[in-house]
């Protein structure tokens, strides 16, 4: 079966279709929106991906999907809206996607109902929040739900602006816009975030209206940011009123109206405009059609961080038809033009269409954040562009930046540039950003990896490097302010890093007087190889010290310590100098969370996790032998014994592919030349806990982190962050061309691939290759092929040198 399918809309636009030609596949088709989004338990999204579901372009700034209702707070998972299982309390114009922790977003609503008198309290979603009816629809730019009510929903997304058609049926008409509506945290959840104020009013009769919400918190503890927005729609409605009523939702520390039920609206009849805040009244509109008829209204709703006349303007650049199939079908073409057709494979009928969707669906995932701002910063100005919802770099600096570096060349220069300019203006290069906002730093100042692995693979443009040097260096020298943060109490969770005065001073991070000991010195230690690798083009006389301080973790490397028969493991350690021998097991993380020795991963596996020194780290584990040994350890099931909750994706070894931080363990055989082990491991973790399907990836996909893991596996080779060399695996397709730096294109091809994926051997460029990795300019530069070799035998086929550790350094 075949599924070309010609582009209709392409046709008017020919004249810039030098790369496009005639018939271009819709590769959209195999993309399955919903892949992470249920977790181990059927119809549940707890323990998922916690993915956005909904219209989306590539890093647009608008997702819009709908909003749902937790049946357990215990378990809730609204991070990105849409549930499987939650009754929707609206659609909403701003989402995250793959996040854990307290949402963010999931403001500037609609609701169609069919009721708006008692029972119904338009301030009590509980009174008219509707379950779903059958199953949802998604695809790429498109969704349709079906509510109790009767009423369809179907929508799609530009880059600033949404369109919501609604088949309402017989009888009542309305749609409810509560301004203060945003994705409510858990009520224990200190990181909650909450409507502060805003603004409604209507115009021509209701055929239209616009205002602005301002919101605090979330996951990153905000600070207040507003956002506007322009409301329409096709059908002038018979009634449209504004109305307020007191906010009683439970804020903490600003609590307006304590233990409060929510409140009833006081509509007001004169006005049409309502307007509160800061910390008063909730406000909204209601628009009403008389017609009993069954019948289709349509709205467009545009938003901006600068103003109302900006937020109109979306609409009208970016949906200029109300026909909902128009910006589908423009979706459907952004996303084919600037990310699906950027990769070939043979989709024929020897194709494992199963394989292609997971390629599409990840590509898909891949691009849904950051958010491209440019045009909408309203902090500063600027002619640097702005981005936002980097959630975060501690997940995404692992292997996704260095694949925006090769596949999204332009849009990646734009957000380098966006990152140094935050510093610029607001002190602090990010580590997590959302709302306008710096926050949480989990572990180390993630953004250097990334400035370093941009610099290292020649990333110039208009960067100003001089700066991103200086940008660094203020993470590595300037203590942050602490914030006080409930989660961590000891230092600043927003930015640069916290720990820095024991890092300065000891060289390491200490038990007694800081938190998450251990996994912050293995981070500072990489940031610092980092600043070291810019150190070396920017400011040479820097580069010795920076690479001596990554050797910080060796400092706490305590030969003593043994586990599971392996002595030798990066154990906590006192500012005196001594190590706390007493109990400690590096199977445990005790906690795992912000106060405990390691985050969100125990002692075990941040002890391979220094990707700049592996020479080392293999010798102070014993040699290639015990190093071997003790990685094979690592896959061994039912060895792991620290509860990770829904980190832990119910993984029973200690590798665990669900969080970030041991993304490259499984490739770590390429460092004794036993590669096949690696494509072994990776390769059994690929087909294991990545599907297309509902549970599809093994826990958050944490902004397409996870889903970049899987690309990086499908091509066949693995990215080393803050060096410009990749390590070889194996590939999942036969043949595959990549658009890569632009206009080149690097072809990756696996003969043999019908009887194993085992590497038997490889040719970069036509020349036989004998080591198990390369670098960025053989391939990733010009463009270029590799060519496999692959068989069902497991063959030490490499035998040159082993990958370097250009931060090898023994203290
Ligand atoms: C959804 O609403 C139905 C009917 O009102 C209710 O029985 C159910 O518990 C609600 N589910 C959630 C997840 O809120
Ligand atoms: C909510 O979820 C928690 C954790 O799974 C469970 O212990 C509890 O029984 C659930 N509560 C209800 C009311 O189902
Ligand atoms: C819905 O109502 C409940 C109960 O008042 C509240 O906890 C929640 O924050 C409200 N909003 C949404 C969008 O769920
Ligand atoms: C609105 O109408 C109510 C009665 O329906 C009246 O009591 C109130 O004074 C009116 N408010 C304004 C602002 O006119
Ligand atoms: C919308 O477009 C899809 C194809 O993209 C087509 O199948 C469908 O019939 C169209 N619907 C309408 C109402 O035109
Ligand atoms: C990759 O590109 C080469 C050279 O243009 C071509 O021969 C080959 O068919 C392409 N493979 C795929 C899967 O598109
Ligand atoms: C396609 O690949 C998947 C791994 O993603 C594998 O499980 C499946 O067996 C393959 N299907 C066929 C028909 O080979
Ligand atoms: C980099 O930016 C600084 C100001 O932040 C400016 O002084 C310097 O000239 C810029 N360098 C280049 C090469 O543009
Ligand atoms: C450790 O070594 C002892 C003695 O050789 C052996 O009995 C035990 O099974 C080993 N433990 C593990 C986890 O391999
Ligand atoms: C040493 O570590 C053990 C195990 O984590 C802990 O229980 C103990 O409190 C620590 N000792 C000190 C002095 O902190
Ligand atoms: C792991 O433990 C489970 C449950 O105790 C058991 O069913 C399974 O066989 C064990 N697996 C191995 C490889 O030991």
């Amino acid at each position: 079966m075949r599924f070309l399918t010609p582009f209709l809309s392409e046709l008017g636009l020919l004249g810039l279709a030098v790369v496009v030609t005639a018939k271009q596949l819709d590769y959209s088709q195999y993309v399955n929106p919903f892949i992470g989004s249920e977790g181990p338990f059927p119809g549940q999204g707890y323990g998922g991906g916690d993915i956005f579901v909904g219209g989306a372009r590539p890093f647009g700034v608008a997702k819009v999907g709908i909003d749902t209702t937790a049946a357990n707070w215990s378990m809730a998972v609204l991070n990105g809206g849409w549930t499987p299982d939650g009754n929707v309390t609206a659609i909403t114009m701003m989402h995250e996607s793959g996040t854990g922790g307290a949402p963010k977003y999931g403001i500037i609503p609609q609701m169609p109902l069919t009721s708006i008198s008692p029972p119904v309290n338009v301030l009590d979603n509980l009174t008219y929040n509707q379950p779903r009816v059958g199953q949802d629809t998604a695809s790429v730019g498109y969704f349709k739900t079906q509510l109790q009510s009767g009423v369809e929903i179907e929508l799609s997304s530009s880059r600033h602006a949404g369109i919501i058609q609604y088949g309402f049926p017989e009888g009542e008409k309305h749609v409810l816009v509560d301004v203060s509506h945003y994705l409510p945290g858990s009520p224990s959840d200190p990181n909650g975030q909450f409507y502060v104020g805003g603004e409604i009013q209507i115009h021509d009769s209701g055929k239209s209206y616009s205002g602005y919400g301002t919101y605090i918190g979330g996951w990153n503890n905000g600070a207040p940011y507003t956002i506007y927005f322009y409301g329409e729609f096709d059908t002038e409605p018979d009634t449209a009123q504004v109305f307020r009523g007191p906010n009683t939702d439970p804020m903490r520390g600003y609590q307006g109206l304590a233990n409060g039920e929510p409140s009833f609206p006081v509509y007001g009849n004169l006005s049409d405009k309502a307007t509160s805040g800061p910390m008063n009244d909730r406000v909204g509109a209601t628009f009403s059609w008389s017609s009993d008829a069954e019948s289709t209204i349509t709205s467009r709703v545009g938003i901006s961080f600068i103003s109302v006349e900006k937020a109109q303007a979306y609409i009208e650049s970016e949906i200029p038809s109300w026909t909902l199939n128009d910006t589908v079908e423009a979706a459907i073409k952004e996303w084919n033009e600037d990310v699906f057709s950027g990769i070939q494979v043979p989709i024929d009928d020897t194709a494992n269409l199963t394989n292609v969707r997971l390629l599409y669906s990840s590509l898909y995932f891949i691009h849904l954040m950051p958010s491209d701002r440019t045009g909408e910063n309203p902090l500063w100005e600027s002619d640097e562009p702005s981005w936002d919802d980097f959630y975060t770099f501690w997940d995404i600096f692992r292997c996704t930046v260095s694949f925006y570096h090769i596949f999204q060349p332009t849009y990646y220069e734009s957000m380098i540039r966006g990152l140094i300019d935050i510093w610029r203006h607001q002190g602090f290069l990010p580590d997590g950003r959302s709302g306008n906002w710096n926050g949480l730093v989990q572990g180390g100042s993630d953004a250097d990896n990334v400035l370093a692995d941009a610099y290292v693979k020649g990333l110039r443009g208009s960067v100003n490097w001089t700066d991103g040097y200086a940008a660094m260096k203020t993470n590595a020298e300037v203590t942050p302010y602490n914030t006080y943060d409930p989660t961590d109490f000891s230092a600043s969770t927003k930015e640069g890093r916290g720990a820095l005065v024991d890092w300065l001073e000891l060289g390491y991070v200490s038990q007694d007087r800081s938190t998450r000991c251990i996994s912050r010195t293995v981070e500072y230690s990489l940031n610092d190889f980092a600043v070291s690798q810019v150190a070396a083009g920017e400011m040479p006389s820097e580069q010795e010290k920076y690479l001596r301080r990554s050797a910080g973790w060796q400092k706490i490397w305590n030969p003593e310590v043994e586990s599971l028969n392996f002595t030798g493991f990066l154990a906590p350690r006192f500012s005196n100098g001594e190590f706390n021998n007493s109990g400690y097991d590096p199977l445990y993380c005790y906690g795992c969370e912000w106060d405990s020795y390691t985050y969100e991963g125990v002692p075990w596996e941040y002890s391979f996790v220094i990707p700049h020194d592996m020479e080392t780290l293999i010798d102070l584990m014993g040699g290639p032998e015990t190093f071997e040994a003790r990685l094979d350890l690592m896959f061994k099931p039912n060895t792991s014994v620290q509860q990770l909750g829904p980190n832990g994706a119910g993984i029973s070894t200690l590798m665990n592919i669900g969080n970030e931080p041991d993304f490259a363990t499984p490739y770590l055989y390429n460092y004794i030349n036993k590669q096949y082990k690696s494509v072994l491991r990776s390769r059994e973790l690929g087909y294991q806990y990545f599907k297309d399907a509902p549970y599809g990836v093994p826990g958050n996909s944490d902004a397409g982190a996870m889903n970049t893991w899987l690309l990086w596996q499908m091509l066949g080779i693995y990215p080393l962050v803050t060096t410009n060399v990749y390590l070889i695996s194996s590939p999942w397709f036969p043949d595959l061309n990549m658009t890569i730096n632009g206009d080149k294109n690097l072809r990756i091809i696996a003969h043999g691939l019908e009887s194993g994926y085992f590497v038997q051997s490889v040719k970069i460029n036509g020349k036989v290759w004998e080591r198990n990795w390369f670098e960025h300019a053989d391939l990733m530069v010009d463009g270029g092929v590799i060519e496999f070799e692959l068989g069902d035998e497991m063959v030490q086929w490499e035998k040159g040198d082993v990958p370097p550790s250009p931060g090898h350094l023994e203290l």
